[in-house]
């Protein structure tokens, strides 16, 4: 087959070298792709969001399957577009994207079927939602733009003044744009995070090892919330227990509630979820694989990917026998230095040479008249596989300082905790 992904992060690096592995993928290329993913598949200079150009170049190219790896052209409806002209994709259709595409949509809908998740207000009027915040009693409070912004549309509000503050960003200097047209106002849930990512067919749901993502930008979850900083899986948050609870007020839920509502979800759903101590509550749902996730989870993946991704399209999920290796996974991101507020691109990278522990996954990466340059706010994913955490960790960091470029950061506590 002729496979082609759409998308530029860590995360699609993960996914083409995971389909490159199958007997099944020929061909493989990727739009727009980055430095990384060009030395595996055709490099195609078409945006992820030029979605009217990608249905033509696949159809003109005879792509037998497009696989649609981030949240825009998801919840634009690429997959709808794709279908409609008859080509095989792998994602879900707009009217199931939407539990990611809108805040105030999924809230709504864990409302309508009962699924645990922080309280919360919706708010399309700043007057109100000013109101609200002035007569609030319990701070921290929650602040989320409706809308998509790069993971970086939620603000954690300790106290009423930053509240009025993020309110004003967001509602009247629409830093996040029409993203923050509308704004859910919610409970602040303390306990313990995890990502829990499945695929599903609409019919049968198999969920993938548990994972954990470092959100914040700086050592001990300081600073602003960025796409994500670093992660490992499995996590032992994780438990026996406490997955047999996710599994029955979450993830059927989840997927009985949309096939209730006609928007039948086929692709990757990712459940952001907290464990409290009133129970496992949804943060968020996603409607595709999560990055950096992807860079713990698909090294972890024992089953062709490719065959799954076709079983989800035809709906035959339930026949394929998924497998994971045992081990533990962990991944550290390297950042440019003003990430996520302000990225400066075109600096040159230099790698050193790495051992065969560490996988490495670039991101924001591209060729500049034939030099590799940084291109983007995170620019390479390091991965290892180790026994356990603490073993991956120190294979990670161990070789980190391979990668250089100017005021390159990142976390130094990826795992610890
Ligand atoms: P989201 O994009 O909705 O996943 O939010 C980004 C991050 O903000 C999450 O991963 C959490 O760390 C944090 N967050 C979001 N909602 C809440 C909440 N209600 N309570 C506590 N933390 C939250
Ligand atoms: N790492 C979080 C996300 O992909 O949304």
């Amino acid at each position: 087959m002729k496979i082609l992904v759409i998308g530029s992060g860590g995360r699609e690096h993960a996914i083409c070298r995971k389909l490159k592995e199958s007997p099944l993928t020929d061909k493989l290329y990727c739009a727009p792709g980055n430095a990384g993913i060009a030395e595996i598949a055709e490099i195609v200079p078409i945006k992820a969001t030029e979605l009217e150009k990608i249905v033509a170049y696949a159809k003109e190219n005879a792509i037998d399957l497009v696989f649609v790896a981030p949240d825009d052209p998801l919840a634009a409806g690429l997959v709808d577009m794709l279908e409609a002209e008859g080509v095989k994709a792998f994602g879900p259709r707009k009217n199931a994207a939407i539990i990611e595409g809108s805040k105030a949509f999924s809230k709504a809908f864990m409302m309508r079927h009962g699924i645990p998740t922080a309280k919360y207000e919706v708010f399309d009027n700043y007057g109100k939602a000013r109101a609200y915040l002035e007569s609030a009693e319990d701070f921290p409070v929650v602040l989320k733009a409706d809308g998509l912004a790069l993971g970086k549309g939620v603000i954690i509000c300790p106290d009423r003044d930053s509240a009025f503050k993020a309110l004003d960003d967001m509602m009247l200097s629409k830093v996040f744009g029409g993203a923050g047209n509308t704004v859910v106002i919610e409970e602040f849930l303390t306990g313990r995070e995890m990502t829990v990512l499945a695929f599903t067919d609409g019919k049968c749901v198999k969920c993938m090892p548990a994972s954990q993502d470092h959100k914040k930008a700086y050592d001990g979850d300081k600073g602003l919330n960025t796409g994500g900083m670093g992660a490992f899986a499995p996590t032992p948050v994780y438990t026996p227990e406490i997955e047999r609870e996710t599994l029955e007020t979450i993830v059927y839920p989840t997927i009985k509630g949309l096939n209730e509502e006609g928007r039948t979800f086929k692709g990757v759903i990712y459940f952001g979820l907290m464990a409290t101590d009133k129970g496992v509550k949804v943060i968020e749902y996603n409607a595709r694989f999560g990055d950096p996730e992807t860079q713990v989870v698909l090294p972890l993946l024992k089953t062709d990917l490719t065959e799954i991704v076709l079983a989800v399209i035809e709906e035959r999920l339930d026949a394929v026998n998924i497998e994971w290796d045992k081990r533990a996974a962990l991944t550290v991101v390297a950042a440019s230095g003003g990430y996520p507020e302000n990225v400066v691109k075109g600096y040159p990278i230099t790698l050193g040479k790495f051992t065969p522990d560490v996988i490495l996954y670039h991101a924001g990466t591209a060729y500049k008249d034939g030099a590799l340059v940084t291109s983007g706010g995170r620019v390479f994913a390091l991965t290892a596989l180790g026994s356990d955490i603490a073993d991956a960790r120190k294979k990670v960091y161990a070789e980190i300082d391979k990668i250089s470029f100017k005021d390159m950061r990142y976390r130094k506590d990826i795992g610890i905790k």
